[in-house]
């Protein structure tokens, strides 16, 4: 009897964290895992130009999508997108730092911190016209706009003030591949070739730059404004020229050749005399 009992109440015990478990992903993955506590205290400590002027869209600024570093909702015009970073790395740093035995970690995260520190710096200073960045602010302020509204995925709204969040302001792009539909949809092969054109000499002014991108995916981290390409991810550059630049140059583009030999065919003759035309 005693055991049975003991049993049951074990048994409890493990649908209830089974249960908790559950509720905890479906409400990440309805939300795609935003939440306020997130882009709370995200500022960094990166050299940047201040900024002449600030430059805030018209809100309410309404979830597009995100990655790991950051959640972008875009302005009520659809031009703009305000991107906030995600403050995983001082999260994580806050609670190893109050954690013994945890040194080693810790100064890991706080390397990766640093990384994506000078990355946004660069994007900011160096790459600003081909990230498409109009404002940035990485350092605690008093003169925005103090309630600004998100609307998050469930279409919860929330009501943020700028001055104490982390972000920058971006021109709002089309991917990469759901525009290059739309212009064969469209039966555009000028545009498309215009912008496959802009795209590899976005990436080829970067090299030329002496800038390295650790993530240079194509598929989630361009897009185009119109047909001028840009270059929306911001976290994974370094200043550091390119090892092997024509291998790693023709590499970046694998994954789009494949894509447009089986989506988009016309275009493949373009994108090749492209590629190849840039010489390191
Ligand atoms: N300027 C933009 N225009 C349109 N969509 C955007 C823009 N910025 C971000 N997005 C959307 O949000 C997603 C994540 O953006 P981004 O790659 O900048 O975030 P991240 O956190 O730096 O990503 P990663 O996980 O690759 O580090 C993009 O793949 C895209 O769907
Ligand atoms: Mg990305």
């Amino acid at each position: 009897m005693k055991n049975y009992r003991s049993y049951k109440t074990l048994l409890t015990f493990l649908c209830l964290i089974l249960g908790a478990i559950g509720a905890a992903r479906l409400s990440h993955s309805a939300t795609s895992g935003f939440r306020l506590s997130k882009i709370q205290d995200n500022f960094f400590d990166c050299a940047h130009k201040t900024e002449e002027s600030a430059f805030i869209p018209e809100g309410p600024f309404t979830y597009l999508g995100r990655g790991l570093q950051s959640f972008a909702f875009v302005s009520a015009d659809g031009n703009y997108v305000l991107k906030l970073f995600n403050n995983r790395y001082q999260r994580a740093l806050f609670w190893l730092q109050q954690l013994p035995f945890c040194r080693e970690r810790a100064d890991k995260i706080l390397a990766k911190l640093q990384r994506t520190a000078t990355s946004y710096s660069i994007a900011i200073n160096t790459l600003r016209e081909e990230t498409g960045i109009l404002y940035a602010h990485l350092q605690p302020t008093s003169n925005l706009p103090k309630s600004i509204k998100i609307i998050d995925k469930l279409g919860i709204v929330h009501t943020i003030d700028l001055n104490t969040h982390s972000f920058v302001i971006q021109k709002k792009v089309t991917l990469v591949y759901p525009q290059l539909l739309k212009w064969k949809e469209d039966n555009d092969l000028v545009s498309a070739q215009s912008g496959i054109s802009s795209l590899i000499q976005l990436i080829k002014a970067r090299f030329d730059k002496g800038i390295t991108d650790s993530d240079p995916l194509i598929r989630t981290n361009f897009g185009f404004c119109e047909t001028k390409a840009v270059h929306i991810d911001i976290g994974a550059f370094s200043l550091a020229p390119q090892e092997h630049p024509q291998q790693e140059f023709e590499r970046i583009f694998t994954s789009l050749k494949l894509w447009v030999s089986a989506h988009y065919p016309e275009l493949l003759p373009h994108l090749d005399k492209e590629i190849y035309a840039h010489v390191f």
